[in-house]
């Protein structure tokens, strides 16, 4: 159960769209939001993130409890062998149960759409997008598929990244969610090993901005 409850925090989930390869993760990876959070806890099926990888729930919830009684900083990932829906909720629960409202926690989950639905956030995922903030909880949501997974994620994402969306159907969709024209999208440059593109939509009014980055190197400001 997630403790010390905190209602101050601002919302500043982040939502990831894009193509295999649009630079999703290199752009977590860059981004230096991210070294401010001494508490690190990541969904990596497949081992994109550097962390203490635990590969199964016994290990997982002994190494986050051990980092939590350490008061040291920890950047711990779960990569279970099969990211299952109920292998997520397994992780959700135990992300849950670590937040703590004195200590904000960020929360990186990579293809929500393999383990997530479109419908409403269920279980301890629901719990996650609807409460943790309270708790210093900040997600950081990743996915291929934009029109797959639940739509309170989006909803919630104070910060909304788009990079190359192959279908014109998902074009519309994050077109929507961005405030860019499906044409602006369309007409992204080709990213390639050293360059990066991207559209990131921040809080308040502003239609999404155009950006690029090295995915091999440098750190991004948001
Ligand atoms: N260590 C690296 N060395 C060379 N190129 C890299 C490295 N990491 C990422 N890239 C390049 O950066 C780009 C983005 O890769 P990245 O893995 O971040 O994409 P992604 O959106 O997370 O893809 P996926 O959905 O498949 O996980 C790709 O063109 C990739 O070749
Ligand atoms: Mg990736």
């Amino acid at each position: 159960m997630a403790i010390n409850q905190n209602p101050a925090y601002q919302a500043r989930h982040m939502f990831l769209c894009g193509t295999t390869g649009s630079g999703k993760s290199s752009f977590l990876r860059r981004l230096d939001l991210l070294e401010q959070f001494k508490r690190v806890l990541i969904w990596d099926p497949d081992r994109d993130h550097q962390a203490v990888h635990c590969t199964s729930q016994a290990q997982f919830k002994s190494t986050v409890m051990r980092s939590i009684a350490s008061g040291k900083p920890f950047r711990v990932a779960y990569e279970a062998t099969n990211a299952t829906p109920e292998e997520f909720e397994f992780f959700c629960g135990i992300v849950w149960a670590a937040l703590d409202g004195k200590e904000p926690t960020a929360i990186i989950i990579e293809e929500l759409a393999d383990v997530t639905d479109s419908g409403k956030g269920r279980g301890y995922w629901g719990q996650l997008t609807r409460k943790s903030r309270k708790y210093g909880g900040v997600i950081f949501a990743i996915s291929q598929r934009p029109q797959e997974i639940d739509k309170s994620i989006l909803n919630m994402a104070a910060y909304r990244w788009c990079g190359v969306v192959e279908t014109e159907a998902d074009r519309k969709y994050m077109s929507g969610v961005l405030s860019v024209k499906p044409e602006d999208l369309a007409a992204m440059p080709a990213n390639s090993s050293t360059l990066c593109h991207y559209y990131l939509k921040k809080p308040g009014p502003m239609a999404a901005q155009f950006g690029k980055f090295n995915p091999q190197r440098g750190r991004i400001s948001l």
